[in-house]
């Protein structure tokens, strides 16, 4: 066996898979929010749409795209494979005693608010990135050039009270994934140090409640707001 092989059977490995794949999540879910923010926008979706056009033609988005893909399998592979590993070296698990003191809840319920966020991320995938793709969306003309119109389809989306609901429970499922997750990451690749630990908790501690706030915001806006 190689030493690749071996390091990515180990434990070690694949707590380095989980924290690079979620790393690299974060850094999508931060240019997502960028891009999604222009929702805002009081301009009838013309830089939303012009925005998801270069998203899907532009060859490095596209690549970073399939990274993103290639990232949310393997994060969701290794979370799996890494449970088994855990399984297999504790078959009696840990008395709970105490489990609350020494842990917060969101470490001890990543699998749950992982499997949350994946169900969330199907729905999420048929209802714009399926529908942008491959769905018989309208256009619309701004100038010479024809664009799909997905602002619209995301207007119509959230225009619907269960789907508003849907996004702000999911949102809040987010924050508590991303409040273990982000200084984990950083812990698992050997990033903890006394002097830059206590900024990347506290960075993490505001990326968790900012973030899915400001996604939770906007089917919130579009809803009470059309
Ligand atoms: C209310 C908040 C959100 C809105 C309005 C939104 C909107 C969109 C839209 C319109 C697309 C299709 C764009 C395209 O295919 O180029 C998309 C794709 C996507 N969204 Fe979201 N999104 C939101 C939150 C999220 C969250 C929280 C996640 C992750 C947990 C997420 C993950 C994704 C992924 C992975 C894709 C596919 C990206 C790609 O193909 O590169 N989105 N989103």
């Amino acid at each position: 066996m190689s030493w690749v092989t071996k390091t990515l059977k180990s434990t070690l490995g694949r707590k380095l898979i989980m924290a690079l794949t979620g790393l690299f999540l974060i850094l999508f879910l931060t240019g997502h929010l960028a891009g999604n923010i222009q929702l805002f926008f009081n301009d009838g979706g013309q830089a939303f749409n012009i925005y998801a056009k270069f998203m899907t033609s532009n060859p490095i988005v596209k690549l970073l795209s399939y990274l993103t893909y290639i990232s949310v399998m393997g994060h969701v592979a290794y979370s799996i494979m890494l449970g088994q590993l855990n399984k297999a070296a504790r078959p009696i698990g840990y008395a709970q005693s105490g489990a609350s003191t020494n842990s917060t809840w969101a470490s001890r319920n990543m699998g749950i608010l992982g499997t949350v966020i994946l169900v969330f991320l199907a729905g999420h995938m048929y209802s714009f990135w399926y529908q942008m793709h491959w769905g018989g969306i309208p256009t619309v003309m701004y100038g010479t050039e024809e664009y799909k119109d997905l602002y619209t389809v995301v207007q119509l989306a959230f225009q619907q009270t269960w789907m508003v609901a849907l996004y702000v429970i999911a949102m809040g499922f987010l924050g508590f994934h991303l409040s273990h997750g982000f200084s984990s990451a950083f812990q698992s690749l050997g990033l903890n140090h006394v002097k830059y630990s206590p900024a990347i908790k506290a960075i993490g501690n505001l990326y968790c409640i900012v973030v899915p706030a400001l996604f939770a915001a906007m089917p919130l806006y579009i809803y009470f707001t059309s």
